[in-house]
Protein backbone atom coordinates (compact mmCIF):
# COMPACT_ATOMS: atom_id res chain seq x y z
CA UNK A 1 0.00 0.00 0.00
CA UNK A 2 1.12 3.58 -1.04
CA UNK A 3 2.07 5.74 2.06
CA UNK A 4 -0.79 8.17 2.80
CA UNK A 5 0.07 12.01 1.65
CA UNK A 6 -2.24 13.41 4.12
CA UNK A 7 -0.77 14.69 7.42
CA UNK A 8 -3.94 14.34 9.30
CA UNK A 9 -4.23 10.39 8.21
CA UNK A 10 -4.12 7.88 11.05
CA UNK A 11 -2.98 4.57 10.07
CA UNK A 12 -4.23 1.47 12.13
CA UNK A 13 -1.83 -1.34 10.79
CA UNK A 14 -2.39 -0.90 7.50
CA UNK A 15 -5.93 0.45 7.41
CA UNK A 16 -5.33 4.77 6.59
CA UNK A 17 -8.34 6.03 8.02
CA UNK A 18 -9.44 10.29 7.75
CA UNK A 19 -10.14 10.49 11.40
CA UNK A 20 -8.24 9.60 14.87
CA UNK A 21 -8.15 6.35 16.47
CA UNK A 22 -10.57 6.16 19.47
CA UNK A 23 -12.84 9.24 18.77
CA UNK A 24 -16.05 8.61 17.06
CA UNK A 25 -16.17 11.02 13.24
CA UNK A 26 -19.22 12.74 13.24
CA UNK A 27 -19.39 13.26 9.34
CA UNK A 28 -21.33 15.37 6.33
CA UNK A 29 -22.76 13.20 3.56
CA UNK A 30 -22.55 13.75 -0.04
CA UNK A 31 -25.14 14.81 -1.54
CA UNK A 32 -25.65 16.05 -4.63
CA UNK A 33 -26.29 19.36 -5.47
CA UNK A 34 -26.24 20.90 -1.96
CA UNK A 35 -22.73 19.83 -0.29
CA UNK A 36 -20.32 21.93 -2.71
CA UNK A 37 -17.42 23.68 -1.55
CA UNK A 38 -19.15 26.47 -0.23
CA UNK A 39 -21.68 24.71 2.01
CA UNK A 40 -18.49 22.72 2.95
CA UNK A 41 -16.90 25.52 4.09
CA UNK A 42 -19.98 26.83 6.13
CA UNK A 43 -20.02 23.26 7.91
CA UNK A 44 -16.42 23.82 8.57
CA UNK A 45 -16.37 27.28 10.03
CA UNK A 46 -20.05 26.38 11.94
CA UNK A 47 -19.54 22.95 13.42
CA UNK A 48 -16.29 21.51 12.20
CA UNK A 49 -17.49 18.25 11.01
CA UNK A 50 -14.89 15.83 11.79
CA UNK A 51 -15.14 14.26 8.20
CA UNK A 52 -16.55 16.18 4.49
CA UNK A 53 -17.75 14.35 1.40
CA UNK A 54 -17.97 15.88 -1.82
CA UNK A 55 -21.01 14.96 -4.01
CA UNK A 56 -20.50 12.36 -5.93
CA UNK A 57 -18.26 13.43 -8.96
CA UNK A 58 -19.63 11.29 -12.48
CA UNK A 59 -16.67 9.43 -14.11
CA UNK A 60 -17.29 8.91 -17.88
CA UNK A 61 -15.64 6.66 -20.11
CA UNK A 62 -11.80 6.56 -20.74
CA UNK A 63 -11.26 9.77 -23.40
CA UNK A 64 -14.50 11.47 -22.68
CA UNK A 65 -14.12 14.61 -20.60
CA UNK A 66 -13.38 12.08 -17.36
CA UNK A 67 -14.58 14.05 -14.50
CA UNK A 68 -16.37 17.58 -15.58
CA UNK A 69 -14.24 20.91 -14.88
CA UNK A 70 -16.86 21.78 -12.20
CA UNK A 71 -15.87 18.91 -10.46
CA UNK A 72 -12.36 19.02 -10.81
CA UNK A 73 -12.46 22.52 -8.79
CA UNK A 74 -14.47 20.12 -6.05
CA UNK A 75 -11.62 18.33 -4.74
CA UNK A 76 -8.80 20.65 -3.47
CA UNK A 77 -9.63 20.43 1.15
CA UNK A 78 -10.27 23.62 1.95
CA UNK A 79 -9.17 23.35 5.22
CA UNK A 80 -6.30 20.46 6.48
CA UNK A 81 -8.06 20.06 9.69
CA UNK A 82 -11.01 18.97 8.69
CA UNK A 83 -10.29 15.59 5.71
CA UNK A 84 -12.10 15.43 2.33
CA UNK A 85 -13.28 12.56 1.00
CA UNK A 86 -13.93 13.23 -2.82
CA UNK A 87 -16.65 10.67 -4.13
CA UNK A 88 -16.58 9.11 -7.13
CA UNK A 89 -19.49 7.14 -9.11
CA UNK A 90 -18.61 5.14 -12.39
CA UNK A 91 -19.39 2.20 -14.25
CA UNK A 92 -15.84 1.04 -15.48
CA UNK A 93 -12.88 -0.02 -13.34
CA UNK A 94 -10.93 1.65 -16.13
CA UNK A 95 -12.02 4.83 -16.08
CA UNK A 96 -12.72 4.86 -12.31
CA UNK A 97 -8.87 4.11 -12.06
CA UNK A 98 -7.94 7.14 -14.26
CA UNK A 99 -10.54 9.19 -12.26
CA UNK A 100 -8.70 8.21 -9.17
CA UNK A 101 -5.21 9.23 -10.23
CA UNK A 102 -6.42 12.47 -12.15
CA UNK A 103 -8.23 13.84 -8.43
CA UNK A 104 -5.37 12.60 -6.40
CA UNK A 105 -3.16 14.52 -9.04
CA UNK A 106 -5.63 17.56 -7.87
CA UNK A 107 -4.92 17.05 -4.25
CA UNK A 108 -7.61 14.38 -3.09
CA UNK A 109 -6.14 12.16 -0.66
CA UNK A 110 -9.10 9.83 0.19
CA UNK A 111 -11.06 8.62 -2.34
CA UNK A 112 -15.35 6.67 -2.03
CA UNK A 113 -16.94 4.99 -4.81
CA UNK A 114 -20.68 5.31 -4.16
CA UNK A 115 -22.23 2.23 -4.41
CA UNK A 116 -25.61 3.33 -3.16
CA UNK A 117 -27.05 5.55 -5.55
CA UNK A 118 -30.52 4.29 -6.64
CA UNK A 119 -30.13 6.77 -9.93
CA UNK A 120 -27.26 5.42 -10.75
CA UNK A 121 -26.81 3.63 -13.97
CA UNK A 122 -24.46 5.04 -17.05
CA UNK A 123 -25.80 4.36 -20.07
CA UNK A 124 -26.39 0.64 -20.28
CA UNK A 125 -24.27 0.21 -17.46
CA UNK A 126 -24.64 -0.59 -14.14
CA UNK A 127 -22.95 1.93 -11.46
CA UNK A 128 -23.89 3.34 -7.84
CA UNK A 129 -26.72 1.18 -6.17
CA UNK A 130 -26.82 -1.36 -9.13
CA UNK A 131 -22.93 -2.53 -8.78
CA UNK A 132 -24.57 -4.29 -5.57
CA UNK A 133 -25.76 -6.46 -7.52
CA UNK A 134 -22.51 -7.24 -9.53
CA UNK A 135 -20.40 -8.96 -7.36
CA UNK A 136 -18.24 -9.81 -10.13
CA UNK A 137 -18.15 -6.54 -12.22
CA UNK A 138 -17.70 -5.14 -8.18
CA UNK A 139 -14.59 -7.22 -7.53
CA UNK A 140 -13.11 -6.45 -10.71
CA UNK A 141 -13.09 -2.28 -9.67
CA UNK A 142 -12.24 -2.86 -6.51
CA UNK A 143 -8.95 -4.82 -6.97
CA UNK A 144 -8.17 -2.57 -10.26
CA UNK A 145 -8.81 0.63 -8.04
CA UNK A 146 -7.57 0.04 -4.82
CA UNK A 147 -3.46 -0.35 -5.18
CA UNK A 148 -3.34 3.02 -6.62
CA UNK A 149 -5.02 4.51 -3.84
CA UNK A 150 -2.60 7.01 -1.48
CA UNK A 151 -4.99 7.65 1.23
CA UNK A 152 -8.10 5.91 2.32
CA UNK A 153 -10.13 4.36 0.24
CA UNK A 154 -14.02 3.51 1.48
CA UNK A 155 -17.00 2.90 0.02
CA UNK A 156 -20.40 4.05 0.55
CA UNK A 157 -23.63 1.30 -0.35
CA UNK A 158 -27.08 0.88 1.16
CA UNK A 159 -28.23 -2.50 1.98
CA UNK A 160 -28.11 -4.52 -0.46
CA UNK A 161 -29.92 -3.77 -3.84
CA UNK A 162 -33.13 -5.40 -3.04
CA UNK A 163 -32.37 -7.39 0.38
CA UNK A 164 -29.69 -7.03 2.86
CA UNK A 165 -28.01 -10.60 2.06
CA UNK A 166 -26.86 -8.99 -0.60
CA UNK A 167 -24.53 -6.26 0.93
CA UNK A 168 -23.39 -9.50 3.89
CA UNK A 169 -22.28 -11.45 1.52
CA UNK A 170 -19.91 -8.44 -0.19
CA UNK A 171 -18.43 -8.19 3.33
CA UNK A 172 -15.37 -10.51 2.88
CA UNK A 173 -14.88 -9.59 -0.91
CA UNK A 174 -14.54 -5.70 0.79
CA UNK A 175 -12.39 -6.73 3.64
CA UNK A 176 -10.00 -8.89 0.99
CA UNK A 177 -9.82 -5.82 -1.36
CA UNK A 178 -8.13 -3.35 1.40
CA UNK A 179 -11.22 -1.02 2.06
CA UNK A 180 -10.13 0.91 4.69
CA UNK A 181 -13.93 2.13 6.00
CA UNK A 182 -17.76 1.39 5.19
CA UNK A 183 -20.57 3.93 4.80
CA UNK A 184 -23.76 2.30 5.09
CA UNK A 185 -27.16 4.21 4.21
CA UNK A 186 -29.59 1.23 5.57
CA UNK A 187 -31.98 1.15 2.89
CA UNK A 188 -31.92 -1.10 -0.16
CA UNK A 189 -31.47 0.46 -3.84
CA UNK A 190 -34.87 -0.51 -4.69
CA UNK A 191 -36.29 1.24 -1.40
CA UNK A 192 -34.80 4.28 -2.80
CA UNK A 193 -35.80 6.84 0.44
CA UNK A 194 -39.44 5.26 1.12
CA UNK A 195 -39.67 3.76 4.63
CA UNK A 196 -37.37 4.66 7.40
CA UNK A 197 -33.24 3.60 7.44
CA UNK A 198 -33.24 0.00 9.56
CA UNK A 199 -30.34 0.47 11.64
CA UNK A 200 -30.86 -3.72 13.11
CA UNK A 201 -29.19 -4.01 9.46
CA UNK A 202 -26.25 -1.33 10.33
CA UNK A 203 -25.79 -3.58 13.74
CA UNK A 204 -25.41 -6.72 11.65
CA UNK A 205 -22.95 -5.42 9.15
CA UNK A 206 -21.18 -4.22 12.24
CA UNK A 207 -21.08 -7.68 14.30
CA UNK A 208 -20.28 -9.44 10.80
CA UNK A 209 -16.90 -7.25 9.43
CA UNK A 210 -13.94 -6.31 11.23
CA UNK A 211 -13.91 -3.13 8.74
CA UNK A 212 -14.82 0.37 10.70
CA UNK A 213 -18.47 0.62 10.41
CA UNK A 214 -20.31 4.65 9.91
CA UNK A 215 -24.15 4.44 10.01
CA UNK A 216 -26.24 6.50 8.21
CA UNK A 217 -29.95 7.17 7.56
CA UNK A 218 -32.36 9.37 9.43
CA UNK A 219 -30.35 10.84 12.21
CA UNK A 220 -32.40 14.39 12.51
CA UNK A 221 -31.46 15.01 16.56
CA UNK A 222 -29.11 14.36 18.91
CA UNK A 223 -31.14 11.28 20.18
CA UNK A 224 -31.51 9.53 16.91
CA UNK A 225 -27.67 10.04 16.94
CA UNK A 226 -26.94 8.17 20.36
CA UNK A 227 -29.59 5.89 19.85
CA UNK A 228 -28.14 4.67 16.42
CA UNK A 229 -24.73 4.29 17.95
CA UNK A 230 -25.41 2.80 21.59
CA UNK A 231 -28.14 0.34 19.22
CA UNK A 232 -25.15 -0.81 16.07
CA UNK A 233 -22.12 -0.14 18.08
CA UNK A 234 -21.23 1.95 14.48
CA UNK A 235 -17.38 3.63 14.69
CA UNK A 236 -19.29 6.90 14.10
CA UNK A 237 -22.10 8.86 12.12
CA UNK A 238 -22.85 10.44 8.43
CA UNK A 239 -25.53 12.93 8.44
CA UNK A 240 -27.48 14.43 6.05
CA UNK A 241 -30.67 15.84 5.45
CA UNK A 242 -30.36 16.13 9.42
CA UNK A 243 -27.62 18.28 9.20
CA UNK A 244 -28.58 20.60 5.69
CA UNK A 245 -31.70 21.68 7.66
CA UNK A 246 -29.58 21.97 11.09
CA UNK A 247 -26.24 22.41 10.97
CA UNK A 248 -26.01 22.68 15.04
CA UNK A 249 -26.77 18.87 14.74
CA UNK A 250 -23.05 18.20 15.23
CA UNK A 251 -22.48 20.04 17.95
CA UNK A 252 -25.89 18.95 19.36
CA UNK A 253 -24.48 15.34 18.91
CA UNK A 254 -21.26 16.16 20.89
CA UNK A 255 -22.87 18.04 23.77
CA UNK A 256 -21.46 21.19 22.72
CA UNK A 257 -24.81 22.65 22.25
CA UNK A 258 -27.91 22.41 23.26
CA UNK A 259 -29.57 18.53 22.27
CA UNK A 260 -32.65 20.84 21.42
CA UNK A 261 -33.33 24.91 21.06
CA UNK A 262 -36.20 26.90 21.63
CA UNK A 263 -37.83 28.51 19.23
CA UNK A 264 -36.54 32.21 19.84
CA UNK A 265 -33.02 30.29 19.94
CA UNK A 266 -33.78 27.98 16.70
CA UNK A 267 -35.11 31.59 14.88
CA UNK A 268 -31.83 33.03 15.78
CA UNK A 269 -29.68 29.63 14.40
CA UNK A 270 -31.62 29.60 11.38
CA UNK A 271 -31.06 33.08 10.78
CA UNK A 272 -27.09 33.20 10.86
CA UNK A 273 -27.13 29.46 8.98
CA UNK A 274 -29.18 31.30 6.06
CA UNK A 275 -27.82 34.70 5.94
CA UNK A 276 -23.89 33.63 5.72
CA UNK A 277 -25.28 31.04 2.78
CA UNK A 278 -26.69 33.13 0.98
CA UNK A 279 -23.80 35.50 0.96
CA UNK A 280 -21.34 32.44 -0.12
CA UNK A 281 -23.52 31.53 -2.45
CA UNK A 282 -24.02 34.88 -4.33
CA UNK A 283 -20.26 34.62 -4.88
CA UNK A 284 -20.41 30.82 -5.86
CA UNK A 285 -23.22 30.83 -7.92
CA UNK A 286 -23.77 32.92 -11.34
CA UNK A 287 -26.39 35.71 -10.42
CA UNK A 288 -29.12 36.42 -8.45
CA UNK A 289 -31.59 34.24 -9.26
CA UNK A 290 -29.38 31.15 -9.16
CA UNK A 291 -28.17 31.75 -5.65
CA UNK A 292 -31.74 31.99 -4.67
CA UNK A 293 -32.93 28.79 -5.98
CA UNK A 294 -29.84 26.77 -4.44
CA UNK A 295 -30.85 28.43 -1.02
CA UNK A 296 -34.33 27.27 -1.60
CA UNK A 297 -33.26 24.07 -2.53
CA UNK A 298 -32.57 24.53 1.19
CA UNK A 299 -34.93 25.66 3.13
CA UNK A 300 -36.85 22.23 1.56
CA UNK A 301 -34.81 20.30 4.34
CA UNK A 302 -35.84 22.30 7.40
CA UNK A 303 -38.83 20.74 8.85
CA UNK A 304 -39.99 22.90 12.04
CA UNK A 305 -43.64 22.72 12.58
CA UNK A 306 -43.17 26.37 14.30
CA UNK A 307 -41.51 28.06 11.74
CA UNK A 308 -43.06 26.42 8.44
CA UNK A 309 -45.05 29.68 7.37
CA UNK A 310 -42.11 31.64 7.43
CA UNK A 311 -40.25 29.16 5.35
CA UNK A 312 -42.90 28.85 3.21
CA UNK A 313 -42.71 33.04 2.83
CA UNK A 314 -38.71 32.33 2.32
CA UNK A 315 -39.15 29.89 -0.54
CA UNK A 316 -41.75 32.50 -1.83
CA UNK A 317 -39.64 35.21 -2.19
CA UNK A 318 -38.39 36.56 -6.00
CA UNK A 319 -35.04 38.85 -4.58
CA UNK A 320 -32.14 37.94 -2.11
CA UNK A 321 -32.99 41.50 -0.63
CA UNK A 322 -37.00 40.34 -0.10
CA UNK A 323 -35.02 37.39 1.04
CA UNK A 324 -32.73 39.02 3.52
CA UNK A 325 -35.83 41.57 4.60
CA UNK A 326 -37.73 38.67 5.46
CA UNK A 327 -35.19 36.87 7.24
CA UNK A 328 -34.46 39.76 9.76
CA UNK A 329 -37.68 38.96 11.07
CA UNK A 330 -36.24 35.91 12.54
CA UNK A 331 -34.69 37.87 14.89
C1 LIG B 1 -30.58 15.48 -2.52
C2 LIG B 1 -29.71 14.30 -2.16
C3 LIG B 1 -28.51 14.12 -2.82
C4 LIG B 1 -27.68 13.03 -2.51
N1 LIG B 1 -26.49 12.87 -3.16
C5 LIG B 1 -25.67 11.85 -2.81
C6 LIG B 1 -24.37 11.72 -3.38
O1 LIG B 1 -23.91 12.54 -4.19
N2 LIG B 1 -23.61 10.65 -2.99
C7 LIG B 1 -24.06 9.73 -2.07
O2 LIG B 1 -23.35 8.76 -1.75
N3 LIG B 1 -25.26 9.85 -1.50
C8 LIG B 1 -26.05 10.89 -1.81
N4 LIG B 1 -27.24 11.04 -1.18
C9 LIG B 1 -27.57 10.14 -0.06
C10 LIG B 1 -27.09 10.77 1.27
O3 LIG B 1 -25.69 10.89 1.31
C11 LIG B 1 -27.53 9.90 2.47
O4 LIG B 1 -26.98 8.62 2.33
C12 LIG B 1 -29.05 9.77 2.57
O5 LIG B 1 -29.68 11.02 2.41
C13 LIG B 1 -29.44 9.16 3.92
O6 LIG B 1 -28.93 9.93 4.97
P1 LIG B 1 -29.83 11.03 5.76
O7 LIG B 1 -31.07 10.35 6.20
O8 LIG B 1 -28.95 11.49 6.90
O9 LIG B 1 -30.14 12.12 4.78
C14 LIG B 1 -28.08 12.10 -1.50
C15 LIG B 1 -29.29 12.30 -0.85
C16 LIG B 1 -30.11 13.38 -1.15
C17 LIG B 1 -31.41 13.56 -0.39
Amino acid sequence: MHEGRAGTVHQEGLRVLPWKQGTQPLMLAPMQGLTNRGLRNLFIDLVRPDVVFTEYLQVKAVGRNLVSQNDQVEVAEANPSVPLVVQLIGAEAESLLAAAELVQELGAKHLNINLGCPYGRMGKKAAGGALLKDPKGLATLLETVRPRIWGSFSLKVRAGFNHPSELFSLLNLFENCGIDFLVVHSRTVAQRYSGMADHHITAEVVRRTSLPVIANGDIFSAADGWRVLDDTQADGLMLGRGAIGDPLLFKRLRGSHPAESSLTERRSELHGYLRELISIYQTLFCGEQQALSKIKEILAFIHDPELSREIRQLQKTKSISRFLKRLESFL
